[in-house]
């Protein structure tokens, strides 16, 4: 279903536009992530953001996240994989930023003909995924939710690049796959693999399935009830000098 990244020759210029999320929540510890970003940082006209360094406080500017990624052709997300998924803060970057009636459903058509990839490590290797093994289940098993999301905004799903057992690969198994990842971002959208894939599939949400009106919890009457309940203990929880580290806070004051 998705196929294996083969490295290609690198083609500048192609006067594509590319957002890049970054997300690892502690660099420091990061094997081969922080060389794919930095590999990504010398590839010209990349606009990438280190997400955990942008948004410590989780607290993401919605609208110039929206006005970065309209100008792209192609989002990146690159990250660890964590508990089969993706980082805390890329899903609280989705949640956010793919609003309704922007990037789907009534009216929300911003990302359609878009790509979106997936550059990820995992720490488990290729073997673990296997129903053999710890891991149970082939990878692919753990993609359709980024592959549907993008599906539901109108985007093309291109094929992940993945680099397993991140952990104990070799160093030139590393070096090859950086450069591979690297290659890539610079020949964006003239991969060979491109004209194979197919077109965006339409996913219409039917007006009745999700009304106009019910944007985000902290919209909804029940959504601000909680939140207001919330925000008065965490009132009261600064005034007694606890720590509200994450600065969670109402989506109306996001
Ligand atoms: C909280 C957490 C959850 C993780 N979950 C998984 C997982 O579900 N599957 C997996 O193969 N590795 C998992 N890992 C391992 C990371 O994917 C691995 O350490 C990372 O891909 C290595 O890349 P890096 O060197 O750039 O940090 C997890 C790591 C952490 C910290």
């Amino acid at each position: 279903m998705f196929a294996a990244m083969t490295t290609t020759t690198q083609t500048p210029g192609s006067g594509a536009s590319i957002y890049l999320l970054a997300a690892h929540p502690r660099w420091r510890d990061s094997r081969v992530n922080h060389r794919l970003l930095a590999a990504a940082r010398e590839v010209p006209g990349v606009d990438i953001n280190d997400l955990y360094a942008t948004y410590p406080d989780y607290t993401i500017d919605v609208e110039a996240e929206q006005e970065r990624l309209a100008r792209a052709d192609l989002l990146v997300m690159l990250h660890p994989i964590q508990w089969y998924s993706m980082p805390p803060l890329q899903k609280l970057w989705l949640d956010d930023v793919l609003a309704y009636g922007w990037a789907y459903g009534h009216g929300g058509h911003a990302l359609r003909g878009k790509d979106l990839w997936l550059v990820a490590t995992t720490g488990g290797p290729e073997a673990s995924y296997h129903p053999t093994s710890y891991n149970r289940y082939f990878f692919d098993a753990f993609l359709p939710p980024y592959e549907q999301t993008a599906a539901l905004c109108g985007m093309r799903f291109l094929p992940p690049l993945v680099l397993h057992g991140a952990r104990s690969a070799p160093e030139a198994e590393v070096a090859a796959h950086v450069k591979t990842f690297s290659d890539r971002l610079a020949s964006y959208p003239h991969w060979p693999e491109m004209d194979e894939l197919g077109v965006c599939p339409t996913c219409e949400v039917p007006d009745s399935d999700r009304p106009a009106d019910a944007t985000r919890a902290g919209d909804h009457p029940a959504g601000r009830a909680f939140f207001t309940a919330l925000q008065d203990t965490l009132g009261r929880a600064n005034a007694s000098g606890a720590d509200t580290a994450h600065g969670t806070q109402a989506p109306e004051a996001r």
